[in-house]
């Protein structure tokens, strides 16, 4: 249980709140670059402040205030320029590092460009890695964007999805460090949605956190194993501050503002042996829908909405005075001091946990991971289709509902299916 006061402090993302200032610490995945095909300019708020990002002619990314300085347009409706970004109200040009550029009519009259200079509006450095945009809007010198390790593999199909979730982010991160909650909201809530009463799946029996320097490590002993199972012994990511690593793919919790966020989910997929060497050009990404239109329920059927459901579920804000913490909650309670001593770290000037400044140390950064062996060696097709978990990745997937059909068909020729599901209309 949190006082009123802390419940508060923990979940306002605004600028000048604690949090806040702590996650402006941190470089948050906001778009993909793949959006940036077709559109080169992308509305974004996070963390409380509405921002557009724009990809000039140049190829230049920019992140700058969403309305012109002049007058207040939107330059979501603007136009890119060779430099920079241009309102579509009355010309004005901004660079990415959101300087006013260019005043068409006034540079007639102030050839000096006196009004020109003293204009300049907010703007943040963006990062590409991983088929993502990156932005930071903390003070300077901004820690370097961490460089995981699975951003590098081989051989793989990545997919980007987008998910907007309107509750705020915290819930959604106390859900990275919940290891009970996987028996009960994805096994068995899936057994009973599909209509059976059970058996249920194999109890949690054990349960423990190790923290290291990017987080946290949940593990859990069930019923028919014990503590040589590599659950236990490597365990899962809760990811410092606001994502979770489950080996083969990251969930971030972007703060949009204090009632809404953004899910970002970067999925990876190693090709079966037979389809290698495997070069993706193009990493897409979709937004999934979390409704269902027809019945205005929210969608249940695939493992993140589950995880959604839960979230939203909880208010819009999550009102901590009336929860009854129990031994199974031992992870929030960890993560919760974890922020308190982070707000204490950035209030006193210093870094706060997780962040990487060291340009030696930030190359594949290795992540507990108990699927590391697969993801880097690989399987060929007829193992997958053993596979008690893959076998099933490989007909759908199972992390959000909506997958768009041509995302669908990029994957399937990916892995090497396309070809034989003309052949095999069974398989599908
Ligand atoms: S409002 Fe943008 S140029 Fe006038
Ligand atoms: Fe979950």
């Amino acid at each position: 249980m949190l006082s009123a006061e802390k419940n508060r402090t923990l979940t306002q993302v605004g600028a000048g709140t604690p949090m806040g200032e702590l996650l402006r610490r941190y470089w948050h995945p906001v778009a993909a670059v793949s959006e940036f095909d077709k559109n080169a300019i992308k509305p974004v708020r996070i963390v409380g402040e509405d921002l557009v990002l724009y990809k000039d002619l140049s190829g230049t990314y920019g992140l700058i205030a969403r309305h012109c300085r002049h007058r207040a347009a939107d330059l979501a409706y603007g136009y890119v320029e060779k430099c920079g970004l241009r309102c579509h109200y009355h010309g004005w040009v901004y660079d990415e590092g959101g300087q006013c550029i260019e005043q068409p009519f006034e540079q007639k009259f102030d050839p000096q460009g006196r009004l020109k200079k003293r204009i300049r509006t907010a703007a943040y450095p963006v990062q590409e890695k991983a088929g993502l945009l990156w932005a930071y809007l903390g003070p300077r010198p901004a820690p370097l964007l961490p460089d995981w390790e699975p951003f590098s593999w081989k051989n793989g199909f990545v997919q980007i999805v987008f998910a907007e979730v309107p509750c705020n982010w915290l819930q959604a991160q106390e859900n990275s460090i919940d290891p009970v909650h996987f028996e009960w909201m994805h096994e068995n809530w899936s057994l009973r949605l599909k209509g059976g009463t059970g058996p249920y799946a194999p109890a949690h029996l054990k349960i423990g956190f190790d923290e290291f320097d990017f987080g946290f490590v949940y593990k859990r002993v069930r019923e028919g194993a014990d503590e040589s199972d590599p659950l236990w012994t490597t365990g899962r990511v809760c990811l410092w501050p606001n994502a979770f690593f489950l080996g083969e793919h990251f969930e971030w919790r972007v703060p949009v503002d204090d009632e809404n966020m953004l899910s970002v989910a970067w999925s990876f997929i190693r090709v079966p042996k037979e389809a290698e060497p495997y070069e993706q050009k193009n990493i897409p990404a979709w937004t999934a829908p979390i409704r269902d239109t027809q019945t205005g329920r929210w969608i249940t059927s695939h493992v993140i909405n589950q995880d959604i459901v839960a979230w939203v579920g909880q208010g819009v804000i999550a009102d901590r005075t009336k929860e009854n913490l129990g031994a199974s909650d031992r992870g929030i309670s960890l993560i919760r001091k974890q922020l308190f001593k982070d707000l204490a770290a950035v209030a006193a000037g210093k870094d706060p946990k997780g962040l990487v400044r060291d340009v030696k140390a930030n190359r594949n950064i290795e992540l507990p991971n108990i699927g590391r062996k697969l993801y880097t060696e690989g399987m060929t097709l007829a193992q997958y289709r053993e596979h008690p978990f893959w076998s099933r990745l490989l007909e759908d997937f199972r992390w959000h509902y909506g997958q768009p059909e041509e995302v669908r068909r990029e994957f399937r020729r990916a892995m090497g299916l396309e070809a034989e599901s003309s052949r095999r209309p069974a398989d599908r």
